[in-house]
């Protein structure tokens, strides 16, 4: 599969090495952090097997905008690759800045319906009294101000693909006909009594728990179960740690091109933080820090703000933290101390004070594998730093 080409396997392990040094750096920025310490070694290599990726040589197939090798992104895009060529409805869920467009737009680039239209609608940005008709369309004379017959999205989709972003975000009134035009494919324009069919492949992305607005009944669970044939949750980058050189390295290589500069060395400790850091803002935050430290960037090193890396990281560790992520935690350091061998005298059950069913269970619930330990591990390292 490409994305266990040898390119990011290798990768893999200069990153796992950062990875290992990110304690040490926890304990001190400001004190080892010196200008001249830099890393040409793992700047380069990542930087050169990252363009020799990123220039596609059929190892990434279809997903070269996508960038990720650990497991968390890796398990995304196998399900990308799988719901791609069918027609079924996919459900993006996940916080926002995680990559939910690029995700929805590689369904469709390596669909069947490729060559048509792709057409986007964010529900959250259109005002609640238009968004029907920017669904449905309307008729010459609909009300006041339609002074032509205006095609709606499914129309304008018609045979290729719709993608509705922040889906959660459809009020009430509209959903019964959102859930007639995704079963049926029949709507009507605005004005109009004709009935009018589109062939639409549906694809719905949202950042909020459509499952708890069902609880509350904001959100029909019809409606729901409808757009949830085939979920894809993309898992926030601060569980996918591990990816965050491989981001960084092509963030910097595009905003170092559009503005003409040749940086060509990273800072260990700047490596290190970008690293650390939780990013609550997720990729769009960690994109928009790169531009930002590029444009700060004078010579050939990159230069971030200090101050806001430090900052940050301070911040961090008062923000709350789920009970959730502080089970996960502390389980993965359990796991880790006891080995991961689980029943016995010093296995993680004993240790963690529970019975080795109910240790298997919590792991199951909570996404613990072995396989994933490291993913999962760095993240709550990152998040809890200073909470347990
Ligand atoms: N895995 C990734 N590789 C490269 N760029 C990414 C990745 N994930 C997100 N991005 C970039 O981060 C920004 C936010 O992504 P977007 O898909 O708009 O997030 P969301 O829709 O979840 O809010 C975009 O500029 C996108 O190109
Ligand atoms: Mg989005």
């Amino acid at each position: 599969m490409a994305w266990e080409s040898p390119v990011f396997s290798e990768n893999q392990n200069d990153v796992e090495a950062c990875l290992a040094r990110q304690a040490a750096y926890k304990a001190g920025i400001t004190t080892r952090a010196t200008p001249a310490s830099t890393s040409p070694t793992l700047f380069s290599t990542v930087a050169t097997r990252g363009r020799q990726a990123m220039k596609g040589k059929g190892r990434n197939n279809g997903f070269e905008e996508i960038i990720g090798a650990r497991g968390a992104l890796r398990n995304v895009l196998a399900l990308v690759r799988t719901v791609a060529s069918t027609d079924s409805t996919a459900l993006i869920e996940g916080e926002t800045g995680t990559g939910k467009d690029l995700i929805a737009r590689a369904i469709h680039e390596n669909s069947p319906r490729r060559n048509r239209a792709f057409v986007k609608l964010n529900c959250a940005a259109i005002p609640l009294g238009l968004l029907e008709s920017e669904l449905f369309g309307y008729e010459r004379g609909a009300f006041t101000g339609a002074v032509t017959r205006k095609i709606g999205r499914f129309e304008v989709a018609d045979q290729g693909t719709l993608f509705l972003d922040e889906v959660g975000d459809i009020p009430p009134e509209l959903q019964p006909k959102l859930l007639r035009v995704i079963q049926e494919g029949e709507f009507e324009r605005l004005g109009s009594t004709q009935t009018q069919r589109a062939n639409v492949r549906l694809i719905a992305a949202t950042n909020k728990d459509l499952a708890t607005l069902v609880a509350q009944n904001q959100f029909r669970s019809d409606l729901y179960y409808r757009l949830n044939v085939f979920p894809i949750l993309v898992p926030p980058l601060r569980h996918r740690s591990g990816d965050i050189p491989l981001l960084v390295t092509h963030f910097v290589g595009i905003y170092s091109e559009r503005m003409n500069k040749q940086i060509e060395r990273i800072p260990d400790e700047v490596m290190e933080a970008l690293i650390s850091h939780s990013w609550p803002g997720n990729v769009r935050e960690l994109q928009n820090f790169i531009e930002r430290s590029v444009i700060l960037t004078n010579g050939n090193t990159l230069c971030p703000p200090p101050e806001a890396l430090r900052q940050d990281s301070e911040l961090d560790s008062l923000k709350p933290v789920t009970l959730e992520e502080v089970e996960r935690h502390h389980i993965c350091k359990t796991l880790e101390q006891a080995h991961w061998v689980i029943s016995g005298p010093t296995g993680a059950a004993r240790r963690l004070g529970m019975k080795r069913s109910t240790l298997y269970w919590r792991m199951h619930k909570l996404g613990i594998s072995r396989a994933k330990k490291t993913a999962s591990f760095n993240a709550g390292h990152t998040s809890l730093a200073g909470a347990v």
